[in-house]
């Protein structure tokens, strides 16, 4: 293919940027989209001169940005103040709100307790001294779990977000005995999937569904009837981590959270989403198990957390294989909507991967919609 020859301005301007080292993201692009105009070798148009001119002039006044990258340094979160990056938690908790409709301040307390602990792993990025975004992991036993990434919008989210990864991963791998990582991460701070891609993670896409119980749901049921279905109660800890444990038996969902591979592992998550905050506050009156007859084993449960008010979490659904596609699921859903219901919530809300079509289907056969995709990774692959 023939290509328009390159005129000496095109070529003067691409060496006079090249001499400049220190640029921020803005000038970055300008100098990638004039090496890109320039390799298509395409004639300068006049709005594109004049907007390759003023990244010029900036870098000739030495203009400062607030998100200059060259000013960027990365700094462990325990040697941080809660006081330096509160304004970016407070801005990540509106995006849970606004976005997710979940209140997101409690966890953050937790987050705020451990930093004043100088107990919280993971770094900051600041540029120019301000806090631009911050990402945090915590161990479990051999596995490492990244249990956030937020980099405010007003920065050069994708270079900031991987630069956080990369430092975090990299302290990360030196821990003695770390088999395994886990992250599961909202994009508010910017795109993850191709730094987590690139640093070897596995990747899963999920959805996080939403579903508005002023809108009548198809209440079709009937499939338990001659089950006997329970509230919660403290003594189904053990048979519901045996039937989570049952039900996950490989499931993709096995492969996100290695907690779903054993029973003492269910039995943690169990323990985490019912007696700790971090997934809402646990609703024992819209969570419910269904019993396997003439035994103390369960054949389903569904179990829900309050996330913010009057918005509910679904943090499990499962059925007992061989058990499945007869409409159990379905009418774990529509008891716990209906509870919820009971109880002046107006929305529920879950995630679920997008591969897991028949939960997929079935949610949106419930009428739920997707609101956010997200990704959860997993290392080693
Ligand atoms: C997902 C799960 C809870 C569904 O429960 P279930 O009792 O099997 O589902 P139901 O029989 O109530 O099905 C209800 C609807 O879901 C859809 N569905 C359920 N399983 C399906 C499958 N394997 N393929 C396609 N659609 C499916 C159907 O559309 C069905 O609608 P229909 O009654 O109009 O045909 C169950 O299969 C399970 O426990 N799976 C393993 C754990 C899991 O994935 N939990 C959800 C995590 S988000």
């Amino acid at each position: 293919m023939l290509r328009a020859p390159l005129s000496l301005p095109h070529v003067g301007l691409a060496i006079f940027l090249d001499f400049n080292t220190r640029l921020s993201w803005q000038k970055q692009r300008a100098i990638a989209l004039c090496r890109i105009y320039i390799g298509l070798g395409r004639p300068l148009n006049v709005p594109f001169a004049k907007w390759a001119m003023m990244a010029m002039i900036m870098m000739l006044q030495g203009e400062t940005q607030p998100n200059s990258l060259p000013s960027m340094n990365i700094v462990d979160l325990r040697q941080t103040t809660v006081r330096q990056i509160e304004p970016l938690l407070e801005e990540e908790s509106l995006h849970w709100r606004d976005e997710l409709h979940w209140d997101y301040r409690g966890a953050l307390e937790l987050i705020k307790r451990f930093l004043e602990a100088r107990a919280l792993s993971g770094c900051v990025a600041y540029e120019n001294g301000t806090a631009a975004g911050y990402t945090f992991y915590v161990m479990e036993e051999q596995k490492g779990l990244i249990g956030g990434l937020y980099v405010s919008p007003q920065f050069d989210q994708p270079t900031i977000a991987r630069r956080l990864l990369e430092e975090m991963l990299y302290g990360m791998r030196t821990l003695p005995n770390l088999s395994r990582i886990e992250a599961q991460l909202m994009p508010f701070g910017g795109p993850v999937d191709h730094p987590l891609k690139e640093l070897g993670f596995q990747l899963y896409i999920r959805q996080f569904m939403l579903l508005d119980l002023n809108k009548p749901v198809e209440m079709r049921s009937g499939a338990t009837t001659g089950l006997r279905l329970s509230r919660w109660n403290d003594r189904y800890f053990d048979p519901c981590a045996k039937l989570i444990y049952l039900s996950y038996a490989n499931h993709i969902d096995g492969d996100i959270n290695d907690q779903y591979r054993s029973k003492a592992g269910a039995l943690r998550f169990l323990k985490n989403i019912i007696l700790l905050p971090g997934c809402g506050q646990f609703v024992p009156g819209a969570s419910f198990v269904l019993h396997m007859p003439g035994s103390d084993d369960l054949l389903g449960a569904v179990l829900t957390s309050e996330v913010s008010p009057g918005v509910g979490h679904t943090t499990q659904l499962c059925v007992l294989p061989g058990h499945q596609g007869h409409g159990l699921g379905r009418a774990l859903m529509i008891t716990a909507i209906d509870a919820l219901l009971g109880l002046k919530f107006h929305e529920l809300t879950l995630t679920v991967t997008s591969v897991n079509h028949g939960a997929v289907q079935l949610y949106e056969k419930l009428g739920f919609r997707t609101l956010k995709s997200f990704t959860a990774g997993v290392w080693p692959r």
